[in-house]
């Protein structure tokens, strides 16, 4: 049966083969429009978009291509980044309910509180946030540069970093600054995956090197293993998502754990086959990248929907923090 005689509501179940691939394809073209997934996302719909990426880089490719429609496939805060970034763009999420738990862990009420707090100090927002909050932020940032943007702070100002406390900590740790205040929040995907998980894991592949996505709530347990002496520096790699992709290129064969969200194993495969890339902790699924189902997918391109619009005032604010953060650091990677 063909794509378009299936259920393609956003919940639907939708064989995507090869036929619903190629209507995907005609119908972004007929729409001039673009299609970005993140590395989060299902294989297929990874497969069938025009680019790959981490946060970063699909900021970096929404705030500069050139086509009239940008269908991203990734949860609510990454489509709004990639709307604030591309105001006279269409910008379509197949399923606008995926949220962020991490997002939702303050809110710009809380935020313009703990400003209160802390008067003076600089205001580096993790990109997954809402963009009320963004508004609220002096520079916005991603998992691959928030130790470059909160080093191009001048040392002395007292700095307000949210919402992902495990973050927070990679960024004190790497800046080794006492005036960095980290907000308690976290992803509950990542926060789940724990320290003793990958001990007992780093424990069954003593050769293998270790993958860390920085808002692991593992990534402090990593290097307590490092410094016992159970696992060896320089197989600790604490990165982005596309991150992990650049480093599996160059990995050869052998083992590599990796501690995120299991969508990611999809490029690792596909960057370094010779490898064998095992989850730290395999239930460690994000439930909002997955609405972004086949069907989700071909609805929006047949329908037009869900369309992101943010509030102008609030995109005009937001977009400052936005533009400061896709300008620093080293490129995020992304096909
Ligand atoms: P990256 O910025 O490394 O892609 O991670 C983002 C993330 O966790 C999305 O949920
Ligand atoms: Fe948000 Fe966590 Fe899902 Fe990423 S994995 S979208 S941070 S809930």
């Amino acid at each position: 049966m063909g794509a378009a005689a299936q259920d393609n509501s956003p919940s639907g179940q939708l064989e995507p083969d090869s036929t619903w691939a190629e209507e995907v394809r005609a119908l972004a073209r007929e729409r001039d429009a673009v299609l970005l997934a993140h590395n989060y996302q299902l294989p297929e719909i990874q497969d069938v978009a025009d680019h790959v990426g981490d946060s970063l880089a699909l900021s970096r490719i929404a705030a500069t291509s050139g086509a009239a429609t940008i269908v991203f496939c990734g949860v609510h805060f990454m489509a709004e980044t990639a709307k604030i970034l591309a105001p006279e763009k269409t910008v379509l999420i197949p399923d606008a309910r995926a949220g962020c738990s991490l997002a939702d862990s303050i809110t710009v009420d809380q935020l313009r509180a703990w400003k209160r707090e802390h008067p003076g100090a600089a205001v580096v927002s993790y990109v997954n946030t809402t963009a009320a909050v963004k508004a609220e932020t002096d520079i916005c940032c991603t998992s691959s540069n928030a130790v470059d943007v909160v080093a191009s702070i001048p040392p002395d100002r007292a700095v307000l970093f949210c919402p992902d406390q495990f973050l927070g900590a990679h960024v004190k740790r790497e800046t080794g600054r006492a005036n960095l205040h980290v907000w308690a929040g976290e992803c509950h995907v990542h926060a789940g995956i724990n320290g003793p998980e990958l001990a007992a894991r780093a424990a069954a592949h003593p050769t293998a090197d270790l993958y860390i996505h920085p808002e692991c709530g593992c990534a402090t347990s990593a290097l307590y293993l490092v410094g016992e002496g159970v696992v060896p520096r320089e197989k600790v790699h604490i990165l982005s998502t596309s991150g992990m992709v650049e480093a599996a290129r160059t990995t050869g064969t052998g083992t590599v754990l990796v501690a995120t969200e299991v969508g990611m194993l999809h490029q690792l495969r596909k960057a370094a086959p010779a490898t064998e890339f095992r989850a730290v902790n395999d239930r460690a699924s994000c439930r909002f990248m997955k609405m972004i189902t086949p069907a989700a997918l071909l609805r929006a391109l047949r329908e037009g929907t869900d369309e992101v619009k943010v509030d102008h005032d609030i995109a005009v604010r937001a977009r400052a923090s936005v533009q400061r953060m896709i300008e620093i650091g080293a490129p995020g990677g992304g096909e």
